[in-house]
């Protein structure tokens, strides 16, 4: 059927996981394109073959654009950090932005970096993403209130108020260079061995396994061997690759690549040099040098994501994150529901990775209860929607996984924002 072999399309192309993002919003997203070009679906899967403007037109009508400043801050805490113990080593300090969505992580790196003392000069960011609609967005650099839903440090001094909306301040656009670009394009979209950071958050979640796969290959190749990698809150990696470890930093899903014992051994630091992952002994040094008042990290909503901010609670949940990523699942879960007793304002976060576990460990029923719980504090939180929409469709409620995946893919520009 003409229809399947479409579905196939995008599978290759932008391997996109029917499950994560619901069969349902493929299909809807297919009818749309079909209704809106005219054309049945032999003629239009001949059009996608000819390589005309239509695939962007369809791949448009799938991709889930949520993002927003300083989302998950915890990860440009983990960047500057990183930033900081390398700078006296690193002339022109490389970060990547992919996927960048409309531009709100790209600027929010070069805030951090900016706030931490770098200068233009030193720094080289790229945000790519596969929606040229979004990276017109980016270049625009013209933002709603939804894209600003965590307070950060300067905000007047990044963004100007212009009517409803507020504008990135001119110079730090200059800082970020964005293009349209597939990461699993041929010829490959970057360089390899190019960048010192990659951010790739919330972008997984939506891949098949295969893509993963595919994905996590072409990260490892365009990060330098010492570079970090920063994934989405619950980015688990070992579930899908041995090739990269968490850092041990204070952002549970910092990661860099795995060495061989030949490669660590050859690569061991002098006796003077601190090691490059000992991120907190090296900025506490490093950050007096640089910029003795620096904090952008302030007191958040603390139920949303998981934070940077130090009090003990979120030491544990950074404890049970790091746990499970490493495999331990059961003292993971332990740790998490542990802290969920105590806790005297439950977070969501907490739930979410309690649940994240729970599916791990192959309690579908649990994990469903945690993620409810999750929507209850968080009633936006992505990866609980995709999750438990997931486990609905497998439990056999269709209109139930339907519902939430219908919240999961209204994004800004359904709710009104300009796109
Ligand atoms: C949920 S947003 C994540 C944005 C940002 N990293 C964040 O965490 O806020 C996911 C983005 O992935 C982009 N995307 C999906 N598939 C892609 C691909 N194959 N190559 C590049 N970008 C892709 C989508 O266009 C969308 O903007």
């Amino acid at each position: 059927m003409a229809n399947d072999r479409i579905r196939q399309w995008l599978r290759e192309r932008i391997g996109v996981d029917p499950c994560a993002l619901g069969e349902d919003a493929i299909d809807r997203a297919i009818n749309r394109r079909l209704h809106e070009t005219g054309l049945s679906p032999e003629a239009y899967y001949s059009t996608l073959q000819a390589g005309s403007d239509e695939r962007q037109a369809l791949i448009e009508s799938v991709i889930v654009p949520e993002t927003w400043f300083f989302r998950e801050r915890g990860a440009f805490a983990a960047l500057t950090e990183w930033a900081l113990s390398r700078w006296e080593h690193i002339e022109r300090f490389r970060v990547l932005s992919l996927p960048c969505s409309s531009g709100e992580e790209a600027y929010s790196i070069a805030i951090a970096l900016k706030e931490a003392g770098w200068k233009r000069g030193q720094v080289e960011i790229h945000g790519i993403d596969i929606s040229e609609r979004s990276i017109e967005k980016a270049r625009r650099g013209v933002y709603r209130s939804n894209s600003i839903r965590e307070d950060f440090h300067h905000r007047e001094r990044y963004l100007h108020p212009r009517s409803h909306e507020f504008e990135i301040d001119h110079e730090l656009k200059s800082w970020v260079d964005f293009r349209q670009a597939n990461l699993f394009g041929d010829p490959e979209p970057v360089k390899s061995g190019w960048y010192d950071v990659i951010f790739c958050r919330n972008l997984m979640i939506y891949l098949n396994e295969n893509a993963r796969r595919r994905a996590i290959d072409r990260l490892e190749r365009w990060i330098k061997p010492d570079g970090l990698l920063l994934m989405g809150a619950v980015e688990l990696l070992s579930s899908i690759t041995d090739r990269f470890e968490p850092v041990g930093s204070n952002w549970p899903s910092a990661y860099r690549r795995t060495r061989s014992v030949e490669a660590s051994k050859a690569a061991a630091p002098s006796p003077s040099a601190p090691p490059p992952h000992s991120l907190l002994n090296t900025r506490t040094e490093s950050a007096k040098t640089r910029n003795s008042n620096f904090r952008y990290i302030e007191p958040t909503r603390g139920e949303s994501q998981l934070t940077g901010s130090m009090d003990v609670q979120t030491d544990t949940l950074i404890q049970a994150q790091r746990l499970a990523n490493e495999g331990n699942l059961g003292e993971a879960l332990e740790i998490v529901s542990r802290l969920i007793t105590v806790e005297p304002r439950p977070r969501a976060a907490a739930f979410y990775l309690r649940g994240v576990i729970e599916q791990a460990l192959d309690h579908p029923r649990l994990a469903e209860e945690s993620y409810r719980k999750t929507l209850f504090l968080d009633p936006a939180h992505e990866g609980a929607l995709a999750q438990l929409a997931l486990l609905r469709e497998r439990g056999g409620d269709g209109p139930g996984a339907a519902r939430l995946r219908k919240r999961l893919t209204r994004t800004p520009q359904t709710q009104g924002e300009p796109s």
